[in-house]
């Protein structure tokens, strides 16, 4: 599915979050450079928009499973001469040793995980004890404003989404997956769970999407 809209992913990021995706991964980009890492991981990185936006002084990575997004994530930094490895890798069985990053970020990934439980494990797993895992992901809007953009991501992505990328199923998935993936603190008690420590979710743009942050604990 992420293979067949690539081609359109990003143009479909802008129009789809009236431009408010840019400062989501500005956010992240923040808090990335807040915990002064000498290596980050960007799981599901896609096309590298978001590894893209970090801090060029680090050294930050991207994997992802969909060759095509990878592709246009090299022309990408090629383009802005950055330096991005990218490889390829399932993120729910990362090729990579344990306790090896200092900060782990997922935008928009951890939502299609098969198993999400599993994956979170995995991504904590690469994780040095007291490394920062951040994740960026959908949530449901509340507040004044909730029911109209819940009603926009309900009817806008699949018609729009469609319209753009020819693909019918990519963007209908989208407000059902966001539905039925757990947020707030569903989530943090979650990434509690699995070992994490000093969890935060903060909601951007009214709670559309919600920036997870946590610690792994320096005891196992
Ligand atoms: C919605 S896109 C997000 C891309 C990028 N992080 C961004 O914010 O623009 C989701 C990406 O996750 C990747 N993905 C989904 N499940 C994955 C998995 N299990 N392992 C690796 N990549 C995965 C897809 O191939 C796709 O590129």
């Amino acid at each position: 599915m992420f293979g067949r809209i690539a081609h359109r992913y990003d143009l479909l990021n802008r129009v789809l979050s009236l431009g408010q995706d840019r400062g989501w991964r500005r956010l992240l980009a923040r808090r990335v450079a807040a915990a002064q890492p000498q290596l980050t991981l960007d799981v599901c990185t896609g096309t590298g928009d978001v590894a893209l936006a970090f801090d060029r002084e680090s050294r930050t990575m991207g994997t992802d499973f969909c060759l095509p997004m990878l592709t246009l994530a090299r022309r990408k930094a090629l383009d802005q001469n950055q330096a991005l490895p990218l490889f390829a890798g399932d993120a729910l069985m990362l090729p990579v040793d344990e306790d090896r990053v200092d900060v782990v970020t997922v935008a928009f990934g951890v939502r299609n995980f098969e198993n999400l439980e599993q994956g979170l494990r995995e991504l904590i797993r690469v994780l040095r004890p007291g490394g920062v895992l951040l994740i960026l992901e959908f949530s449901k809007p509340s507040g004044l404003f909730g029911p109209l953009m819940r009603g926009w991501v309900r009817i806008v992505p699949p018609l729009v989404g469609r319209w753009i990328s020819g693909d019918s199923e990519a963007y209908s998935y989208l407000p059902q997956s966001v539905s039925e993936f757990p947020q707030g603190q569903r989530m943090v008690d979650l990434l509690e769970m699995v070992g994490l420590e000093r969890v935060s979710a903060q909601p951007v743009t009214g709670g559309v999407a919600t920036v997870y942050e946590g610690r792994r604990s320096v005891h196992g």
